[in-house]
């Protein structure tokens, strides 16, 4: 076993864990030490005078492991020219060119960065005839086995539980062949293929046994959609349905999470059945909410007997029972409040936000343009409604959602209105309406980014901030003309510091999504971070509070709540209201991932859900509720 990880916990901590599995605070953080054991075998094998045999992964998790790879390259002259790598898959059909290919993705994301040899390449070929594939897969596994077998094995694991593109219901002795892929699999891809009717059907990939017969195997899961499939293949029986837990057999893998994805392992979930839980308010109040939504019971109601049978008697050594309920109540009860800027004149005492400065700058940082609406629109609007100066900074410019359609429409509109206009544009309408795919066209692209600058003015002008309020940073690393994003620069930070310095916010809002940590979110979060972190000794940041919002997806588990800010009826079509005004995002909504409610359904829904919890542990009865969590920096 590699001594590069921390330890995973005590024994006792993990006694329901059958993989080892290590956990890290950020995927950034796991991903070198991961790219660190690869390079230090290669070393190992140079100095051996051998080759070092990898297998490797495609996707978003393995990303950052070759970011550092190649950076080892360039900076401290880590050759690749021992290795011989096999990948794990490839669509089929798929030709070599293609840029949805997996052999594009290699080159762009490592091999045309390092001096691998290109002979030592091997990615299946998914542009084989039909009638050759079994042939061609058989002599992948000699390939495999002639080179010496593979030394280190870098995986992921998708939604289903596939590992390559092994679905549900694979061998436990499969090799590499032609596969079938899952509804699932394909819904993640749409996004590479802009819709899944483009995404291949099946795919050629290694099989379980290709992978277990790996002398290493470390596999990689970062963001919360994976916390569910990976608890499962970790503490889970062994099932060809989670085929992930196939490696619970092998004798040296390991899994290397980020914290979002390891939520749903009992040591992170409900550390108190391991017998190690380290009790502070927070795991009290998590523990208590547990206990709410296990018995169906509302806090205030709760009995001794329901803190013993659950595992949590630990915690009456310190408190009665009695005192637990009430201190869990006065938490969620003090979270509420209908001043999201702080009540002017009020005791601070029992509420999230300060009373002073009674009129506070607001500065909302949304990373699409829309995503301020959807997320806290009614706290936006409630905002405005008690006379602070709100601002909102629309991150990204979102232009890559607006689909040819939508851009072809305004064009067509402005020609025929005025047919004298000079600027005619017949190529790019010749050009939209021959295209299905995104047009990597600036000019097409600063005409959708403009649609969603003029669509965002409406909402806001219809929650009523002026225009001088609204920022549009077009932060750079967005700006590809692609899905693809380029790494953030200097200048994304620049232009987020910039602001912030500008405005003198006494609070900022931000979207703290993690569920994807190479989404557009994400990334705005953390160069949104940065800025807080490069700012923080100046005197205005001393007075600034940041609260996090959560996206259309996910909501905040209940204990983390900070602020909740519920909605009246009224109040609830106001904000869809607003949504409506992003015209382009409603009905054939481009990225949508696979839930196919449209933005302002999601958001109503979770809303009123997380209204529901509330009433259900016993607070009054909301129609929805908007949360916060805050940040302290
Ligand atoms: C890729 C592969 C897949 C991915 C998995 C996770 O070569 O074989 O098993 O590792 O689908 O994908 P991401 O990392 O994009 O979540």
């Amino acid at each position: 076993m590699t001594i590069s990880y921390k330890s995973p916990g005590t024994l006792e901590a993990t006694r329901f864990e059958k993989i080892h599995s290590v956990i890290f605070k950020e995927s950034k953080e796991a991903s070198k030490i991961v790219a660190n054991e690869i390079a230090d075998l290669i070393r190992k094998k140079q100095k051996e005078n051998k080759n070092c045999v990898l297998g490797l992964a495609t996707g978003s998790s393995p990303i950052s492991v070759y970011n550092e790879l190649v950076r080892m390259h360039n900076d401290e002259g880590l050759s690749f020219s021992n290795v011989i790598s096999y990948n794990l898959d490839e669509y089929f059909p798929m030709s070599k060119v293609d840029l949805q290919s997996y052999v594009y993705f290699m080159k762009i994301h490592l091999f045309d960065h390092i001096d691998i040899k290109k002979e030592n390449i091997h990615i299946p070929d998914g542009s084989i005839a039909s009638d050759k594939i079994n042939k061609y897969c058989a002599s992948y596994e000699k390939s495999i086995s002639d080179s010496g077998g593979i030394d280190f094995q870098l995986l992921g694991i998708g939604r289903t539980g596939h590992i390559g593109f092994n679905e549900p219901g694979s061998n436990y002795d499969s090799s590499t062949r032609l596969v079938h892929l899952d509804y699932l699999t394909r819904n993640d891809a749409r996004k590479a293929f802009v819709g899944i009717e483009n995404v291949p059907t099946t795919a050629i990939t290694m099989g379980i046994r290709t992978i277990r017969k790996s002398k290493r195997v470390v596999l990689m899961a970062w963001g919360n959609n994976k916390s569910s499939v990976v608890s499962k293949a970790i503490e889970g029986e062994i099932d060809s349905n989670i085929p992930a837990s196939f490696l619970q057999k092998h004798k040296n893998a390991t899994f290397v999470l980020d914290q979002s994805a390891s939520e749903e392992l009992t040591r992170v979930k409900t550390p108190w059945r391991t017998g190690q839980a380290n009790w502070n308010e927070e795991l009290k109040a998590k523990a208590v909410a547990w206990l709410c939504e296990k018995t169906n019971k509302s806090v205030l109601n709760l009995t001794e007997s329901d803190y013993n049978e659950n595992n949590l008697s630990e915690l009456l050594l310190e408190k009665s029972y009695y005192d637990l309920n009430l201190d869990f109540y006065k938490r969620i009860f003090r979270s509420i409040t209908g001043w999201p800027g702080g009540k002017p004149n009020s005791d601070d005492n029992g509420r999230p936000e300060r009373s002073k400065p009674s009129k506070k700058r607001v500065l909302i940082f949304s990373p699409h343009p829309d995503d301020d609406v959807i997320s806290m629109g009614g706290t936006f609007d409630r905002l405005v409604s008690q006379g602070h100066e709100v601002h909102v900074v629309y991150q990204t410019s979102g232009n890559i959602a607006v689909s040819n359609s939508d851009v072809l429409k305004f064009l067509e509109v402005i020609n025929s209105t005025f047919p004298d206009c000079k600027c005619k544009n017949e190529e790019l309408i010749g050009l939209l309406r021959n295209s299905t795919e995104i047009i990597n066209n600036t000019r097409v692209r600063e005409i959708a980014a403009t649609i969603r600058e003029k669509e965002s003015l409406a909402a806001t002008r219809f929650i009523g901030i002026p225009d001088s309020n609204v920022h549009f940073l077009k932060l750079p690393f967005y700006e590809t003309g692609g899905i693809k994003k380029s790494t953030p620069t200097v200048l994304d930070l620049k232009l987020t510091t910039e602001i912030i310095s500008k405005i003198k916010p006494h609070q900022i809002y931000a979207a703290g999504d993690l569920a994807d940590p190479h989404g557009t979110h994400k990334v705005c979060l953390d160069i949104l971070f940065d800025a807080i972190e490069k700012l923080k000794n100046e005197s205005f940041m001393k007075d600034c509070w940041v609260w996090l919002y959560r996206g259309a997806w996910h909501e905040w588990p209940i204990h983390e709540i900070d602020m909740a800010v519920p909605m009246s009826p009224f109040q609830v079509l106001r904000k869809r209201k607003a949504i409506f005004y992003h015209q382009t995002q409603k009905d054939n909504v481009m990225f949508q991932g696979d839930d196919n409610r449209e933005f302002w359904v999601r958001t109503e829904d979770r809303n009123r859900a997380i209204a529901k919890k509330f009433r259900d542990i016993g607070m009054s009865d909301y129609s929805a509720i908007e949360t916060f969590k805050r940040y302290h920096f």
